[in-house]
């Protein structure tokens, strides 16, 4: 396999880059919306292989994108090791948020992958029916971002500072939650390029904020701990990070620090001292989804900001955090053919 993506992420300057877009899969796609309404319940549908495969190829066909990324979710995780995750639609992710510290050790642990099952299943099919020079991306969320939900139940800031309080209260327990998390996550994203990824993401959605300690011990390290686990096991594939909200500054160490192969990058991230970081860090993402929203010729101008910025490294284009259910489908296009303008 050796399409454009793969080639960036294994350091050669592309141009135009590779794109693909955080959230591809999604309800901004027709398609996908008329296969989600047969699906009521997410994680069932997130479950259901031959669903998960159809929505995972459906933008890939449509806008002809470099790379597919598995539809799952990174709450499926802590979902079968014992953290029952339901979405009502609206109102985003609900979990039985973890209170007692003891209750770490008591989390089903060694069922993770298996339990995970249906998603290998669903790179498989995927695999068997994408082009040779089109990359498929595995994911699982970052152990901090994953621990948040598990501690705060989901429940937007609230629930965040609820994690954070936890993690301040329960130094030890919180130590040893990421380390379990960072673990099954290890054996998680091993699996699912056994079953046909050839990259995999970390997102680590809720980097932002940390005190830099905090962020040295709940994210440089858990992140750190995966990749370890994955290279001890053999396995070499590029690993992409995301650590999404953390300052420029401790982008620079966090890449070193954790071993990632490329950096995905926020909006605000997106800017002239990460250009000039050393050349053999490769760069993803920058371009806020609100633009895709707003179309015209602040998107277009944005785009070629971006691609000046990152021209003459390896870089993969792709926005600063998820497209928005509401984004026009013209706009896609507007944004595929002008980052394509080259080819
Ligand atoms: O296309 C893709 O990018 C692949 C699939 C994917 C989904 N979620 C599908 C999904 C990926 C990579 C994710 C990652 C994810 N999930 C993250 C990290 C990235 C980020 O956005 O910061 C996080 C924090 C989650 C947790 C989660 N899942 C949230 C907060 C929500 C939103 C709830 C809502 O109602 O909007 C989800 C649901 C979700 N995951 C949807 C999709 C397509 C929308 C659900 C629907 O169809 O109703």
């Amino acid at each position: 396999m050796s399409g454009p993506f793969l080639r960036t992420l294994a350091g050669e300057v592309t141009s135009p880059p590779p794109i693909w877009l955080m959230r591809q899969a999604g309800r901004y796609l027709p398609e996908y919306r008329a296969v989600r309404a047969k699906h009521p319940d997410f994680i069932a549908f997130c479950f259901n292989a031959e669903a998960a495969a159809e929505v995972t190829l459906q933008p890939i066909r449509r806008y002809d994108f470099d790379a597919a990324i598995v539809f799952a979710d990174i709450l499926l995780l802590p979902h079968v090791v014992g953290a029952t995750v339901t979405f009502t639609p609206g109102d985003g992710p609900s979990l039985a948020p973890l209170e007692d510290p003891k209750i770490v050790d008591r989390l089903s642990w060694d069922q993770a992958v298996d339990g995970l099952a249906p998603v290998m299943d669903t790179l498989g099919r995927v695999r068997s029916q994408l082009a040779a020079d089109k990359a498929l991306i595995g994911f699982a969320g970052g152990p901090w971002t994953v621990a948040t939900y598990m501690l705060g139940g989901g429940k937007g800031d609230a629930g965040r500072q609820r994690a954070r309080t936890w993690g301040w209260t329960y130094p030890d327990a919180m130590d040893t939650l990421l380390a379990r998390l960072a673990d099954a996550t290890a054996d998680y994203l091993a699996a699912q390029i056994r079953a046909g990824a050839d990259v995999v993401k970390v997102f680590e959605s809720w980097a932002e904020g940390l005190a830099p300690p905090l962020f040295e011990r709940w994210v440089v390290q858990p992140t750190q701990r995966i990749i370890t686990r994955l290279r001890d096991q053999g396995v070499t594939a590029p690993v992409i990070g995301f650590p999404r909200g953390a300052p420029t500054s401790a982008l620079m160490h966090y890449a070193p620090a954790t071993g990632v192969t490329a950096l995905a990058l926020d909006m605000a991230q997106a800017r002239s001292e990460m250009a000039s970081a050393p050349s053999d860090l490769i760069l993803q993402g920058g371009l806020d989804p609100a633009l895709l929203v707003a179309g015209g010729s602040a998107l277009v101008d944005e785009i070629h900001r971006l691609l000046d910025l990152f021209a003459g490294r390896p870089y993969v284009f792709n926005l600063g955090h998820g497209i928005w259910p509401h984004t026009p489908l013209g706009h896609m296009q507007t944004l595929v053919d002008t980052v394509r303008g080259g080819r």
